[in-house]
């Protein structure tokens, strides 16, 4: 049988040459487009996307990556090759299914692009990818993400990249029923090489942030699986959606947390409940973290930067109160360790990793020293990932050889 080459071969890594290598096997001939969108790190601006507010996240060099054909009906096929599991759907009537939990990512994305009107093929498809699951790297986003690129290509629509990542956010609160904000969506399919993204989340104006020359991005999962993520997600949801009702009785133009200062807060808060005051607290002095953190970040101010990152750290375990015993762990056994500009948890909370800023020349020394420390402290072996920030999501065409 023919090989197949992508026509660039930018797209690398052994996930990919496992999705192209399957899809082969499975289906009897190759594939002919390959798609990779990938996971994302956080570098501040933790639960700010749904508050209007500003986020500063970072693509990274692990992706979810699928090998794809075009039917000439309008059925679905898919393997997910990380579970060895199959499913399969009809385009004109997409529905959950129960058994394959995972499917669900892209049944959802592949049911927003038809509720647009946008013309889509049927495809035999095989996903694999090295963003670990469940640990607040935005794997699900990646897949999402991935599956409209492959039938974008496939079916040949025109939608552009912002409008592509709303409709992956869409396939995500409609379709699987997380309430999620846009920043996953959006830097897995709008990250640059070597840049952080500042999104403001109201407009979708966005800008890239140059990452300091000598630092890296480790991100330690701390192997503690997100639990209660979605209860108590929608609960801050609430609670944000609170504060803003309330404050509005003195401050009637305030739609958003984004709107609310911090001398608002200390002005009106003590007609907030407690725990409603500080949920908003943690919002309003968040996003001014990132704003300061982009500054820091552009005049080359790593260690300014990390004392942010802790400050962000301090208050969604104190404030917000979406950490857990091993991200502090994890962030504290960070602090004595040479090279260390800063750490914190990333993400939705409740387990899952921590983003550190480090001195690259000690990215590798520092992750060792981080995995036994962490290790010695809880009896838990960790991952650490040294990465590197790279691009949003890609397809391209393959073209036999
Ligand atoms: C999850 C959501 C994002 C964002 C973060 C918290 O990753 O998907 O939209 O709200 O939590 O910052």
């Amino acid at each position: 049988m023919a090989g197949y080459l992508p026509e660039e071969a930018r797209i690398t890594g052994s996930a990919r040459e496992r999705a192209l290598e399957a899809f082969s096997r499975e289906y009897g001939r190759a594939a002919e487009v390959l798609a990779r969108a990938p996971g994302r790190v956080n570098l501040i601006g933790e639960h700010t996307d749904y508050n209007d507010g500003f986020v500063l996240p970072v693509a990274i060099d692990r992706a979810v990556y699928i090998a794809a054909a075009s039917r000439s009906d309008e059925q679905v096929e898919l393997l997910a090759l990380d579970f060895e599991e199959r499913s399969r759907f009809p385009l004109s009537d997409i529905t959950h299914d129960p058994e394959h939990p995972w499917s669900d990512y892209p049944r959802g994305m592949a049911w927003v692009l038809r509720e647009k009107g946008l013309p889509l093929v049927g495809m035999r498809a095989v996903i694999s990818g090295d963003v670990p699951i469940g640990a607040g790297l935005s794997s699900s986003a990646a897949i999402e993400v991935a599956t409209a690129k492959a039938l974008q290509v496939l079916s040949g629509f025109e939608l552009g990249d912002v409008a592509l990542a709303l409709a992956a956010q869409e396939a995500e609160n409609r379709f699987v029923g997380m309430q999620c904000g846009i920043m996953d969506q959006f830097i897995s399919v709008l990250g640059r090489k070597g840049q952080a993204l500042l999104v403001d989340c109201r407009s979708l104006e966005h800008r890239l942030v140059p990452i300091p020359e000598g630092c890296s991005v480790v991100v330690a999962n701390t192997m503690k699986r997100r639990g209660l993520v979605d209860s108590e997600y929608n609960r801050r949801r609430s609670e944000c959606e609170e504060g803003v009702r309330l404050l509005r009785r003195h401050l009637p133009d305030v739609q958003a947390l984004r709107d609310v200062s911090l001398e608002d807060l200390e002005g009106f808060g003590d007609e907030l409940p407690p725990g409603v005051r500080k949920r908003c607290r943690h919002v309003v002095t968040e996003n001014a973290r990132v704003l300061a953190g982009v500054e820091a970040l552009q005049s080359g101010d790593a260690a300014r930067f990390g004392e942010l990152m802790l400050a962000s750290h301090a208050s969604l375990r104190d404030d917000y109160q979406v950490s857990c015993p091993e991200l502090d762990v994890m962030v504290e056994a960070a602090l004595g360790i040479e090279g260390l500009y800063g750490a914190r948890m990333t993400g939705a909370g409740f387990g899952g990793c921590t983003v550190n800023l480090v001195r690259a020349a000690r990215a590798r020394a520092f992750a060792e020293s981080l995995a036994a420390e962490y290790r010695n402290r809880l009896g838990i072996e960790p991952e650490i990932y040294v990465c590197s920030v790279e691009d949003g999501a890609q397809a391209e065409r393959l073209r036999p050889t």
